[in-house]
């Protein structure tokens, strides 16, 4: 059977250095907001190129996090509205409807499922006031175009990075000058959920910016709303990422890039030599500014080619069946169209992919589909 993805063959290759860092957390008998938790905020700020790192519990309150900062600082009003792509998963709207935002969506393109900053113009009201860019499947889904709509719209450009730990954005005028993703807007919010390209033994999240006072507000209102022990200047949350967790990713953080510029070139195979005229292959860069987090294909027979796969001992997922809008939680949204997100989440299959994978398992899959009748 080859596995969708693999995370105990993935940790076996660094068994050790995990097994260090776990069992010198569990020594040091401090288990919150310690010196692990710190070191790897210092790590993962510099690693994304911004000044401030926070540690939160989990994807979700990253987001959730930063839009309540903004609404603390003034910065955001409730029924302010927040252009985000209508295919994304469902955390990036819930981030923003939580908050009473209104969540806006906008159709991505079909050839790289990423936002389609053209579609941006007609989505924009009085009161459109932030876009939640989404580097969906690990695709940095920035460009200048984007970043010039927001500027002139003022708007603040949120990035939800969870998928995208450690992809790139290549500047066209100085391409060797590549810029992380959850460094090119005001924020970004992170996840560390075990099976992300930086993932952890549970949940994680982190918020980064280098915004001085978004970052005060996002640790305050992570730790109930305190900036001091015992002095409560907001109603927080408690929502903090735990010295064990901070341990493990601080490991991992080590080998990201290899594990990306692995995955780079694993999937590669699958856009050689995946040939089938119903399925069609993602419109990616291999370069760094694309991190597989999900090799993503297309095909109107989506459900015989799963079932073949599963036949013939692979494991594939679907990201994701329902689109928001068709979800019940947002059944506001019943009566819109979104036929791009919908043919994307009605033909979406995403193959096997992670850095212990090998050539032969991604040249076996690309096999299989080739001869698919
Ligand atoms: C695009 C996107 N945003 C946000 C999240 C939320 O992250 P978490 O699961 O850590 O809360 C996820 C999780 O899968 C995600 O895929």
């Amino acid at each position: 059977m080859i596995p969708f993805l693999d995370v105990q063959r993935m940790h076996a290759a660094h068994r050790e250095a995990l097994k260090t860092a776990l069992m010198r957390v569990f020594d040091s008998g401090r288990y919150v907001l310690g010196s692990e938790v710190t070191a790897f905020e210092t790590a993962y700020a510099r690693y994304i190129g911004t000044d401030y790192c926070v540690g939160v519990a989990n994807g979700l309150d990253a987001l959730r996090l930063i839009f309540r900062a903004y609404m603390e600082l003034g910065e955001l009003a409730e029924g302010d509205e927040v252009l985000v792509p209508s295919n994304t998963y469902i955390a990036s709207m819930l981030a923003i409807s939580d908050n009473r935002l209104v969540p806006v969506p906008v159709e991505p393109r079909l050839s790289t499922f990423q936002l389609d900053e053209g579609l941006l113009e007609a989505a924009l009201t009085k009161k459109t006031k932030a876009v939640l860019l989404v580097h969906l499947y690990g695709q940095c889904a920035y460009n200048e175009a984007l970043d010039a709509f927001c500027i002139k719209h003022h708007l603040k450009l949120i990035e939800d990075n969870a998928q995208a730990a450690g992809a790139c954005y290549l500047p066209a005028e100085s391409p060797g000058l590549p810029r992380r993703t959850g460094s090119l807007g005001c924020a970004a919010g992170h996840s560390f959920y075990p099976s992300k390209n930086l993932g952890c033994l549970g949940d994680g999240g982190a918020v980064t910016t280098s915004d001085p006072a978004l970052a005060d507000m996002v640790r305050t209102l992570a730790n109930y709303g305190s900036s001091r022990k015992y002095i409560f200047d907001r109603k927080g949350i408690n929502s903090r990422l735990d010295e064990l967790q901070a341990a493990i990713l601080h490991v991992k953080l080590g080998y990201l890039d290899a594990e990306n510029e692995r995955r780079r070139a694993l999937a590669q195979v699958y856009l050689d030599e995946v040939v089938h005229p119903e399925v069609r292959l993602p419109g990616v860069a291999t370069n760094p500014s694309n991190v597989f987090h999900v090799f993503p294909v297309l095909t109107p027979r989506r459900a015989a080619l799963q079932q073949y796969l599963a036949e013939k001992g692979v494991e594939t997922v679907i990201h994701y069946p329902i689109p928001p809008h068709h979800q019940e939680a947002y059944k506001e949204w019943k009566d819109a169209s979104y036929p791009i997100s919908e043919r994307i989440h009605r033909e979406e299959l995403s193959l096997p992919i992670g850095p212990a994978m090998t050539m032969e398992e991604m040249r076996y899959v690309a096999h299989c589909i080739t001869n698919w009748k």
